[in-house]
């Protein structure tokens, strides 16, 4: 599914975002922007780490955002991912495994679009993204 002219908004946001990337590492420059259920806007890029594994992605940085301005209240609308090589060619990228999961704790009905291979975006639901997902049982 071509991305929504609504969503689209997102898309040019998200590039914004990801030109603020730490990735000295990958060199892979990564960022989310999204629209809560509130109509608000948060962005975030990707963080690295010279101890890789603590790095973090941009997804969950927009989410991390989004919670702190909204609280526990906070519900995912859409969300756009962009990425770009270090010379600034644009990459087609989709959300990790782990930003899938953080993506429907917040929305598994929010559209996440991301730029495919030859370009295009496409729009995806977040749970499609994500078959049985991971539910915390009642314990
Ligand atoms: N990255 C993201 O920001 N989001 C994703 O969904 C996948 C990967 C970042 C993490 C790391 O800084 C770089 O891309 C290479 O994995």
């Amino acid at each position: 599914m071509r991305a929504s002219p609504d969503n689209a908004t997102l898309h040019p946001l998200a590039e914004q975002a990801a030109r603020q990337a730490y990735a000295p590492y990958s060199h892979l420059r990564v960022g989310a922007a999204l629209r809560s259920a509130a109509g608000n806007i948060y962005c975030g890029c990707n963080v690295e780490n010279g101890a890789l594994p603590i790095g973090g992605c941009a997804e969950r940085a927009a989410i991390a955002a989004a919670v702190q301005a909204e609280g526990a209240n906070f519900r995912l609308a859409a969300i756009a991912v962009a990425a770009f090589a270090a010379d600034g060619a644009p990459l087609p990228v989709s959300p990790c495994g782990a930003c899938r999961q953080a993506l429907v704790e917040f929305g598994a009905g929010a559209a996440v679009s991301f730029r495919q291979p030859g370009g295009n975006w496409l729009e995806v639901i977040a749970g499609d993204l994500l078959p049985h997902r991971f539910v915390m049982p009642e314990c």
